[in-house]
Order: structure tokens, then C-alpha cells, then sequence
């Protein structure tokens, strides 16, 4: 069990990503603006802790309004929301936690401006408890597909660090492994900021699972190689024909498992998909700082200083590349259109 995320009651306490593996700290953040810092740096990640964070994010929030009128207090605090949504753009659950807490207090706003701040603790604590249980749901769902002795390969990270519970798609290879199914994990390193070497290969090793860390370049090799049984990664924001952004990488990863004829599964919450949009190509990329592609975590410098580097944080791969998507109402099979509006009962 690996803590990532707590409400202390006077603080959100993190553990700062950004320093693993080479240091476990935690921060205690109590300002609006430390909680949007720490969600923009990474030192907390992974789409649905984004979301738990940025609910309890609007605790703190709502708690620096001074206004005891009902009507300006809901003003500032949609305005506070905003700020929170626009922290970092790809991962929907980030702005479905938000706007969650947001709708239902602009559609019925309590008398109080105490009921306000107390009634969105207590929906902060639900989303919390309610991703912990997803992860569980969707572990006992997606260890069915894991054929014995698997050699699995993913991209990123997605486990008690991504999430509020044992993870998406790490949390499906934590339970396959419980069940003795897991032979190897190959972990992708995942430049530019290196979450599959510095957090997968952490939590594999704290969970004693055999893991492999290999360059990103080695996957299609390996897979030649018939060392990957399947693939298995997470997701950011899911559209309704069942593309799925996630990591910048993991197309390619989807492209070469097609090609291998390795199978290539998804695993995500029903709170990562967005069914505003039909399909992939509405879902906003997140940009990032050149310097991250130019120098090994802010240190390091790798490229000349006047090269101009590009740096989308996330891509697309779209449906027909993907095999099942895992989620906590059962594993989605194309054609998703139809599993996925299935699943939401629409
Ligand atoms: O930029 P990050 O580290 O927040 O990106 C995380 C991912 O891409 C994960 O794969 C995704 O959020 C799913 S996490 C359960």
C-alpha cells in the first residue's frame, strides 16, 4: 500500500512525485495556489488523483472566501473552479471532479455559505472513496484477461500513484500478480519525464513484481521477440468512439503491439471518458515546457540550447487499435460506440 493522496483536515497531503524514487516527501498544501502548482509540476499525477486532488482542491478554496452572502461566495468560488480546471487540460477527471461539486451547488446553493464549504468536503471525500473503489472493481475485472505467466508491457504510470486506490492499469497487473499470473512486467521509461522508470519501476519493486525497465525505443523488439503476452496502459480522457488519450507514447506502443499481433488493452474509470465528444480529435493535447525534452528532468542538459524542441504530454490511439477497454463496469469491446453508450445506459 503506497500513500499518495490524503485530506488531513487542514491540508491535502502529497506525496511529491517529483522527487521519487530517490526521495519520499510528503507536502502539505493548504492554498488553492499551491494545490494548481502541484498539479501543473506533477508532483501529484495520473488522471483520477488529478481529479481526488482537485476535489479537495475546492475545499481549500472555497475555504480562502471571506463573503458570507451566498451569491458572491458561489461567484468566487466558480471563478476559483475555473482556475483549478485550466491547471492542466488532457485528463477529463480533472474537470468532472470540479464541475461535479461546482453543478450540483449552482443548480440547489444551500442557505449558508458553512453549508457550502462543509457540503463540498463531504463530496470531495465521496469522489475520493469512489475512485479507491473503482480501482478495486476494475482490478477484479481486468485480472480475467490475464492469460498465466504473462509477460506484460505498459507505458507510464498508473498505479497507487495515479490513483486513489491500487491503480488502473498497474492496479490490474498488482492483482493479476496476486493471483500468480504475472511473469515479467516490462516497464516503458516514458520520456520526457520519465514516469515509467522513476514511479512503475518504484511501485513494482515496493510490491515485490518482477519488472523489467526498458527504453522506449526497445518495445517493438521485445514484442518481436515474444516476450509480450499483451499491453496494458491507462487513459487521460477516453471520447465516445473509444479513442483514448493517454501518455505521449503509447500510440506508438498501440501501433507496434497491431503490427505483432500483441493484444492491447485500456484501463480506465467510466470517470475518464467524455462523452461530449464523438471522437478523438476534439480532445485537447496538453503542451509542455520544451526544457523537458531539451534536459533530463530539469537537470541534465541533453540538446543544444537553441534547438526548438516540441513536447505534446499526450496522444491519441484510436479505437481500432485497441483490443477491450478495462473498466469498473466490465471490460468494453468494440464496436465502442455501442459498448461505451452501453456502459453509461444512454
Ligand atoms: O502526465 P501524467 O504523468 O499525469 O500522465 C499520466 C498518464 O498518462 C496515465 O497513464 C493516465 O493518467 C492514467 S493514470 C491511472
Amino acid at each position: 500500500m503506497i500513500r499518495t493522496l490524503e485530506w488531513t483536515n487542514e491540508s491535502l497531503r502529497i506525496l511529491d512525485q517529483t522527487l521519487l524514487p530517490l526521495e519520499e516527501r510528503y507536502l502539505d498544501l493548504t492554498t488553492l495556489d499551491q494545490v494548481i502548482e502541484a498539479i501543473r509540476s506533477l508532483r501529484v499525477r495520473g488522471a483520477p488523483a488529478i481529479g481526488v486532488s482537485a476535489a479537495y482542491g475546492m475545499v481549500i478554496a472555497a475555504r480562502s472566501i471571506a463573503s458570507s452572502d451566498v451569491t458572491i461566495f458561489l461567484k468566487e468560488l466558480r471563478e476559483l473552479a475555473n482556475r483549478l480546471i485550466a491547471a492542466r487540460p488532457t485528463a477529463v477527471n480533472l474537470e468532472w471532479a470540479v464541475e461535479s461539486i461546482m453543478i450540483r451547488l449552482e443548480e440547489r446553493p444551500p442557505e449558508k455559505t458553512e453549508a457550502i464549504v462543509s457540503g463540498i468536503l463531504k463530496q470531495a471525500m465521496a469522489i475520493h472513496e469512489d475512485d479507491r473503489q473503482r480501482c478495486d472493481v476494475m482490478a477484479d475485472h481486468g485480472v480475467q484477461i490475464i492469460p498465466d505467466k504473462a509477460g506484460i508491457l505498459t507505458h507510464c504510470n498508473t498505479g497507487y500513484l495515479a490513483t486513489a486506490g491500487i491503480g488502473t492499469a498497474l492496479g490490474v497487473i498488482f492483482r493479476a500478480h496476486e493471483a500468480g499470473k504475472v511473469s515479467m512486467v516490462y516497464a516503458d521509461e516514458t520520456r520526457p519525464l520519465l514516469q515509467g522508470a522513476r514511479l512503475t519501476a518504484w511501485e513494482c519493486a515496493k510490491m515485490s513484481v518482477p519488472h523489467t525497465l526498458i527504453c522506449d525505443s526497445m518495445a517493438a523488439v521485445l514484442m518481436r521477440q515474444g516476450k509480450v503476452d499483451l499491453v496494458i496502459v491507462g487513459a487521460d480522457r477516453i471520447a465516445a468512439d473509444g479513442s483514448a488519450a493517454n501518455k505521449i507514447g503509447t500510440y506508438g506502443v498501440a501501433v507496434q503491439a497491431h503490427h505483432h499481433n500483441v493484444p492491447f488493452y485500456i484501463a480506465a474509470p467510466l470517470s475518464t471518458f467524455d462523452l461530449n465528444l464523438v471522437s478523438g480529435e476534439a480532445i485537447p493535447i496538453e503542451e509542455r515546457n520544451q526544457d523537458e525534452v531539451r534536459r533530463i528532468m530539469n537537470t541534465c542538459q541533453i540538446g543544444p540550447e537553441e534547438t526548438p524542441c516540441w513536447n505534446p504530454a499526450f496522444d491519441v490511439t484510436p479505437p481500432h487499435l485497441i483490443s477491450g477497454i478495462i473498466t469498473e463496469a466490465g471490460i468494453l469491446k468494440p464496436p465502442y460506440a455501442h459498448s461505451i453508450a452501453e456502459a453509461f445506459d444512454v
